[in-house]
């Protein structure tokens, strides 16, 4: 291989890309305003807020619209701090939680786990920890609030451990909550800072009570560990509050530190090393009708190896041919700017006349491919049938292509192939879906939901070889693979047990997968 030139390699250990997780309300929209500023990227506070409001406002499709273009032009917030090049994938949350959210994460190199220290671990959280932690992406914990009353932070990182499975690393530690907060100490760098709001905010001396908990963390607490970090095993603690901007820059100084630059990407050719000399990516999501005007499609690769310049030709390897990006975009916020170049980590905004797929691969060499981006288990489950059979042919071609978009999830029942049932991670996307089919392809149909809430795939291929309980269904996902639906954790439990020979994955993404992307 050619010797990777200094620019590239200075270019990639400047990148950072990573993804806040949070249950909504922990404060995401609030800790990325104080990183954006803290990047000199927005100059005054309420621009992002601005959005989430505008986003809060929802009862119509239009509004869907407006809320989807506003979600989607901060696929990814560009800015610089310190040296850095950050990308900051944005995954939406709330309502528009949906399957994006999942495959954002698997653009990311690492994630910012947000949480409310009043509230602790929630279930949004939880569901965003374990995509993170499937690919062994290092995580980062930032405990926000404590300028209101939380909970003992013992307790936090007793939950955080117990919960999640995953060490943890204080690296700074708060004295006294809400009205008593105090201030935090930096163990890393030995530093008291005191918070400008307390009666002691002048006080450079840290308070008499903090020597204990400081000797039990030292004592009994985890050994700081890098490796353990970059695995994902260790999670490294903050303890601030976003709305009062206190604790983020230091934050951010000591995550972009830690954080790992872009990590080599496995392929169908093995492992690529970001500094491979020839460019390539992977397609990660795909937006539709941004523009209500003009019905396009935008969508977004990230850049997993060598430099992007705008007007390449790439091969495109699905459908063996090739392509020139004469007109990629960058996004931040409400604007699209045209890009002329980018590294890996970086984010790519290419229209789409309907070329790409979630998982295709673009690359200058060709010949090879990424790993298939993973399928998640929804939550909702809807039976449909088409109501005119004159459209018929509508029906299913607006089912094939929403499901390459990603827009939808669908399976075939097992034995009656012809019963359609299709899969949603959050409630609007069926919403948009049913919308879309409507208006793009003019196919009305007959709905009925189904009392499911988990799929697994599973490791055999035999229907016949499982012991089933009536509850379940069995349906085949568009790959041909084997699901079972199941309505609760309860049945799910029952057919592990039941079936002890057979492994059951809450993705289409195998462990074997897993271990191919962490770094050989
Ligand atoms: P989200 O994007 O994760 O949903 O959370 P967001 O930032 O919108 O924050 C949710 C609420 O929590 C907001 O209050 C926000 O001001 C508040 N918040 C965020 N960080 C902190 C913090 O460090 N300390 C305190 N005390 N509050 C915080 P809201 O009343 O819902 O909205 P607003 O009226 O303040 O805009």
């Amino acid at each position: 291989m050619d010797q990777p030139s200094t620019q590239i390699l200075e270019e990639i250990s400047k990148r950072r890309t990573f993804a806040i997780i949070s249950h909504p309300d922990a404060g995401k929209t609030t800790l990325t305003e104080k990183l954006l500023l803290c990047g000199g990227a927005i100059h005054q506070a309420g621009v992002v807020k601005g959005k989430r409001l505008s986003r809060k406002a929802t009862s119509d499709w239009m509004e869907i619209e407006k809320k989807r273009g506003i979600s989607v032009t901060s696929t990814v917030l560009q800015f610089e701090y310190g040296g850095y090049h950050i990308n900051l994938l944005d995954t939406p949350g709330h309502e528009d939680f949906s399957e994006d959210t999942y495959r954002t994460l698997t653009a990311a190199d690492s994630a910012v786990m947000l949480i409310d220290a009043a509230k602790g671990i929630e279930p949004q959280t939880l569901k965003l920890f374990q995509v993170c932690r499937m690919r062994h992406v290092p995580i980062f914990t930032f405990i926000n609030k404590l300028d209101r009353d939380s909970r003992d932070p013992f307790d936090l990182l007793q939950e955080i451990e117990s919960t999640l499975n995953i060490l943890t690393y204080p690296m700074n530690w708060p004295v006294a909550s809400g009205s008593e907060f105090q201030g935090v100490y930096d163990r890393h760098r030995g530093r008291w800072q005191p918070y400008p709001r307390s009666a002691r905010a002048d006080d450079l001396t840290p308070p008499a009570s903090l020597a204990e908990d400081l000797l039990l963390l030292d004592e009994a607490g985890e050994i700081f560990d890098r490796q353990q970090i970059a695995q994902g095993e260790l999670t490294p603690v903050f303890f601030g509050s976003a709305l009062a901007n206190f604790g983020v820059a230091t934050f951010l100084d000591q995550f972009l530190e830690l954080a790992p630059a872009p990590r080599p990407q496995h392929t169908s050719a093995g492992f690529l090393p970001a500094h491979t000399s020839t460019f390539s990516g992977f397609i990660f999501k795909i937006q539709a009708n941004m523009n209500p005007q003009h019905r396009d499609r935008v969508a977004f690769l990230r850049v997993g190896t060598g430099r992007f310049e705008r007007g390449m030709t790439v091969r495109h390897q699905r459908l063996g041919r090739t392509l020139t990006l004469a007109q990629p975009q960058n996004f931040f916020a409400q604007e699209r700017a045209i890009l002329d170049q980018a590294y890996p980590g970086d984010i790519i905004g290419l229209f789409d006349p309907g070329y790409f797929r979630i998982g295709d691969t673009l690359s200058e060499r060709g010949g090879f491919h990424y790993d298939p981006l993973p399928q998640f288990s929804p939550e909702h489950f809807v039976s449909v049938s088409v109501t005119d059979t004159l459209k018929h042919k509508q029906f299913h071609k607006g089912l094939q292509q929403l499901s390459e978009e990603g827009a939808v999830q669908i399976f075939r029942v097992v034995n009656r192939t012809e019963d359609v049932v299709l899969g949603f991670v959050g409630r609007l996307q069926f919403e948009v879906f049913e919308y879309r089919m409507q208006t793009e392809y003019g196919a009305s149909f007959s709905k009925t939901p189904l009392p499911y809430q988990h799929a697994r795939w599973l490791s055999i291929d035999e229907p016949d070889a499982i012991q089933k309980s009536y509850t379940t269904l069995l349906v085949r996902d568009a790959d041909d693979r084997l699901v079972m639906l199941f309505p609760d954790e309860f049945a799910v439990r029952w057919a592990k047990e039941k079936n002890p020979a057979i492994e059951w994955f809450p993705t289409s993404y195998r462990p074997d997968q897993a271990a191919a992307e962490v770094m050989p």
